[in-house]
């Protein structure tokens, strides 16, 4: 199965499964734009809830806050929205569609990377192990051709986008010759800036009606209470205050299901640093979301780290964590040196001062700001590209199954009465009604016990608990862990402390530190 004939599968599963549904289906739907469903919100919380306790728990000096979505429209302005906030977009005039100029460079350059890792895998097997991979790549004229190419453009590129130099853009599209993906053409407009605010009216006409816009990241909403919250919680430098909350954007070029959405919730921590030390800070702030991420087992070697080249208009060191998708290793979340950008600008913009007083130093100070910014909808997708499995079993059967990290299903256990007679439907609904306050569990009574455990994989539930004639005799049930398979005899009052210790948060929390 190719990776994108598993993506297409993995979306047909989101839906058929109670994940996600396009939105406003029956009237077929509306672009880029997704509802969750039954399993998909209880996912989408969980991921919430480990983001959010491994920032506000986990942290002494780390605090929450709920910011409104509409702000003063001002704050775009400060913030460099209004005039910055842009996507370059290029049109191939014969087959009418619209692209980002930049992602088209981006793909090109991924191409030229592509073909020195073939030329690489080529010349391993034929070197068989005397292969030298890094002498190889010194002095392999082929690769040294690919290489000077890729540099050349890659310089052209970065200087491109700092400068905003539309026209190079352009040139550079013609230049390594890129072809519309649908006409195959290299029929071009020339590139234009596209803002990707969303905006609306505030009040009546008559009271002469406010634009404002639908924010596109939840960080000003920190920014603007940066002062609010240091001092009624009395916070020292270096603090940090996170957010969980939605964000909008009318993005042009929105595909690949929820990777890129028009409306989307982000999950943002502001750390505020003395000036000086905020490199420091990014670094580390970089290791440990890693660490967040690499903590749900999906293996190490599927994260990298990318560092832009392009720095935002607030940025003096930005990372992206990448995940590797079924569609190419894509960004989940930022890591971003915001610097004193955006409280210098506020404190510009409204007249007020947002300065921090260090009583160690003698001295008020804007502070500066290292920033952690992921999706909770990429999260959930690359969670789903990751867990998602197809398996053939040893009696010839294919199941489905979701390997989730046990504390993120949305359902914990599932409760079966081997039958619908001799009392286990009781037993089972008593089991339910112990666990219920605590966990998401379901109870199942229809078809083999065989098809119960297939619908259960198919969301991702660790265990399925079987009442059975046994039950009724010695108080114990068959539990049947999702990933194994195995099945064990527990006693109905060590179920509890079964599910306690497989569905923590605090087991992925101790994972962040190993
Ligand atoms: N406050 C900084 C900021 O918003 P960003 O890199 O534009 O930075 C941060 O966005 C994260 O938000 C991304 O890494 C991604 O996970 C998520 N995100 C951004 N745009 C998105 C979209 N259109 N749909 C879904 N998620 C998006």
């Amino acid at each position: 199965m190719t990776q994108e004939e598993l993506f297409k599968k993995l979306v047909a599963h989101c839906k058929e499964y109670g994940f996600i549904f396009p939105s406003s289906e029956i009237y077929d739907g509306l672009g880029a734009v997704y509802d969750y469903g039954q399993n998909g919100v209880e996912l989408k919380n969980n991921i919430k809830r480990y983001w959010w306790d491994s920032m506000v728990k986990l942290h002494e000096n780390i605090v929450g806050i709920d910011a409104a979505i509409f702000m003063h429209p001002k704050t775009w302005e400060a913030s460099g929205h209004v005039g910055a906030f842009n996507d370059p977009l290029i049109d191939n005039k014969d087959s009418k569609k619209r692209y980002r100029a930049d992602v088209l460079v981006e793909d090109w350059l991924a191409k030229q990377q592509e073909k020195i890792d073939k030329e690489v895998e080529k010349a391993r097997k034929r070197f068989g192990e005397q292969f030298d991979e890094s002498q190889y790549l010194a002095t392999s004229p082929r690769v040294l051709e690919i290489k000077a190419k890729m540099d050349a453009v890659h310089t052209r590129f970065a200087e491109a986008l700092n400068a905003n130099n539309l026209e190079e853009l352009k040139q550079i599209i013609l230049d390594c010759e890129i072809v519309c993906p649908i006409s195959g053409t290299r029929n071009w407009t020339d590139v234009r800036q596209f803002n990707l605010m969303f905006s609306t009216q505030m009040g009546s006409t008559a009271d002469g009606a406010n634009t404002i816009y639908l924010r596109p990241e939840t960080a000003q909403g920190i920014f603007v209470n940066f002062l609010n919250v240091q001092k009624t919680g009395r916070m020292k430098l270096p603090f940090g205050i996170a957010q969980i909350g939605k964000a909008f954007r009318n993005e042009i070029v929105a595909r690949q299901f929820i990777f890129r959405m028009r409306e989307f919730e982000q999950m943002e921590m502001q750390f505020f640093v003395q000036p000086g030390t905020e490199m420091d800070w990014w670094k580390q702030w970089k290791e440990t979301r890693m660490a967040w991420h690499r903590a749900l087992g999906f293996g190490d070697e599927n994260y990298r780290f990318h560092d832009h080249d392009k720095l935002a208009h607030y940025a003096n060191a930005a990372t992206d964590i990448e995940y590797n998708f079924p569609f190419g290793f894509k960004e989940v979340e930022g890591i971003h040196s915001r610097t004193d950008f955006d409280l210098g600008r506020h404190q510009e913009y409204s007249g007020k001062k947002l300065q921090y007083f260090d009583a160690e130093r003698g001295e008020s100070y804007v502070p500066y700001v290292v920033e952690t910014s992921i999706g909770v909808d990429r999260m959930f997708l690359q969670i789903m590209s990751a867990a998602y499995n197809e398996e053939k079993l040893e009696n010839g059967e294919e199941r489905v199954v979701l390997n989730l990290p046990a504390a993120l299903a949305p359902v914990k256990v599932a409760v079966l009465p081997l039958v619908k007679k001799d009392g286990m439907p009781e037993v089972a609904r008593k089991i339910v009604d112990e666990l219920k306050y605590d966990y998401n569990v379901v109870y199942d009574e229809k078809d083999s016990v065989g098809k119960r455990y297939r619908r259960q994989d198919a969301v991702g539930t660790p265990y399925c608990v079987t009442v059975d004639g046994q039950t009724l005799e010695d108080g114990t049930v068959t539990v049947r862990h999702r990933d194994t398979m195995q099945q064990e005899r527990v006693a109905i009052a060590d179920l509890r402390r079964m599910v306690d210790e497989g569905c923590s948060y605090a087991a992925l929390f101790k994972k962040m530190k190993a």
